[in-house]
C-alpha cells in the first residue's frame, strides 16, 4: 500500500510513460457496454471483464492507476486476491469513482449537475481503508443553444471544489473532471470557449475551497470539434488549442493533466495525445500530459473478448496494444 504524501501520489499518477485506466463505469453504463457484445451484465460478468484487464501481462508498463466503481473495488480475481492487491503487485494505484452520476440541473433544461456530496466524507474514509489512494468526480457540461450556462458552470465547479477538499482531508488525491461533452455539431472554437470558461471557474473554486493544487490531477476534455460537426479540426489544431487553453487556465502547481477520451475514435485519441505531447516536448510545459481513458483503452479489447473464455488472451493483447500506443502518445513519440 502507498503511504506517500498526497502530492507524491499525484505525481505517481501522472508519471512518464504511463496513464490512468478508467474502469469505473457504473453498473448501468457497463451494462450498455456488455450488451453491445451480447453479454448479460451481472456482477460476475463485470468482474470477469475487469479481471481480464487487470491481469494483462505488463499492465504496469503503461498504467499508473485504475479508477474503479464501488462494486469493482470490493471484488477479487479467480484466486481470491482482491483487485486492489492485484493492482498493487504491478505498482498500480487504486482509485474510486465517488460521484453519484449526473442528474438534470433544476431550472436549466438540457444541463446537468453531478450528485453525491451527501455522506461523502464517510465513503472516502471507507475507500481509503480499502486501499484507494485517489478518487474521481465527473462534472458534465453540454455545448449549444446558449449552453453551458454560467449557472451550470458555477454549480458544477462548486461541487468539484467541495469534493476535492474532502478527498484531500481523507488522504485521497482528487481527480477533478469537468467534461465538456463532445456530442453535437459545435465547432472547436465553441469547445475552446466552453472549456476556458469552465476551467477558470473550477480553479477559482479549488482555490476558494483551500484545495492544494499540487495534490490534484485535472481530467479535462481535449479542445476538439463536436463529434457531428462539419469539417472537424485536425489533430494539430486540437493539440494547439488544447495546450493554449490549458496555459490560460491551469496553474503551474498542478502536477498533471490526464485527458478523457470522451468518445473519440481509438486512433483519434492516440494521435491527438501524441500531437499534444509533441508540443510539450518542444515548449517545456509546466505539467505532465497523459491519458485517463475509458473507452479509448477498452473498446478494442471488449469487442475482441466477446465474453468468451477462449478470447481472454486475445482481449488482453488488444488491451496491451491500446495501452502501449497511448503510452507512446503520452511521450509524443507515437507517430
Ligand atoms: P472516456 O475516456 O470513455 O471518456 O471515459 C473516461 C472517464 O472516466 C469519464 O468519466
Amino acid at each position: 500500500m502507498v503511504n506517500g504524501k498526497l502530492h507524491d501520489i499525484a505525481r505517481k499518477m501522472v508519471v512518464r510513460n504511463k496513464g490512468i485506466l478508467a474502469a469505473d463505469e457504473s453498473n448501468a453504463t457497463m451494462s450498455k457496454r456488455l450488451e453491445s457484445i451480447n453479454v448479460a451484465s451481472t456482477p460476475e460478468s463485470r468482474r470477469q471483464w475487469r479481471q481480464l484487464l487487470f491481469q494483462t501481462q505488463g499492465i504496469g508498463d503503461f498504467i499508473s492507476g485504475v479508477i474503479m466503481y464501488d462494486e469493482t473495488i470490493r471484488q477479487s480475481d479467480d484466486s481470491g486476491k482482491r483487485f486492489v492487491e492485484l493492482l498493487a503487485v504491478n505498482d498500480i494505484l487504486s482509485g474510486i469513482k465517488v460521484d453519484k452520476s449526473t442528474h438534470d440541473l433544476a431550472g436549466a433544461p438540457g444541463e446537468f449537475i453531478t450528485e453525491g456530496l451527501d455522506g461523502i466524507r464517510d465513503r472516502l474514509a471507507e475507500y481509503y481503508s480499502m486501499g484507494a489512494r485517489f478518487a474521481k468526480w465527473r462534472a458534465l457540461l453540454t455545448v449549444g443553444k446558449g449552453r453551458p450556462s454560467d449557472y451550470a458552470i458555477h454549480t458544477n465547479a462548486h461541487a468539484l471544489g467541495r469534493y476535492a477538499i474532502l478527498c484531500q482531508e481523507q488522504g485521497l488525491v482528487p481527480i477533478v473532471e469537468p467534461e465538456i461533452l463532445m456530442d453535437g455539431v459545435h465547432s472547436i472554437d465553441d469547445c475552446r470557449l466552453a472549456t476556458t470558461r469552465s476551467l477558470t471557474a473550477v480553479f477559482e473554486e479549488l482555490l476558494d475551497q483551500c484545495v492544494d493544487l499540487r495534490s490534484i490531477v485535472l481530467k479535462p476534455n481535449m479542445v476538439i470539434s463536436g463529434s457531428d460537426a462539419p469539417n472537424r479540426a485536425s489533430s494539430t489544431e486540437v493539440a494547439r488549442q488544447t495546450v493554449d487553453c490549458l496555459l490560460e487556465t491551469v496553474p503551474s502547481e498542478v502536477p498533471g493533466v490526464a485527458f478523457l477520451s470522451g468518445g473519440q475514435g481509438d486512433e483519434e485519441s492516440v494521435v491527438n495525445l501524441d500531437e499534444i505531447n509533441k508540443i510539450a516536448n518542444s515548449e517545456r510545459l509546466p505539467w505532465e500530459l497523459t491519458y485517463s481513458y475509458g473507452r479509448g483503452l477498452q473498446a478494442a479489447p471488449l469487442s475482441t473478448w466477446l465474453g468468451k473464455n477462449e478470447n481472454v488472451l486475445a482481449g488482453q493483447v488488444a488491451f496491451q496494444r491500446r495501452g502501449l500506443d497511448s503510452s507512446a502518445a503520452r511521450e509524443g513519440v507515437f507517430a
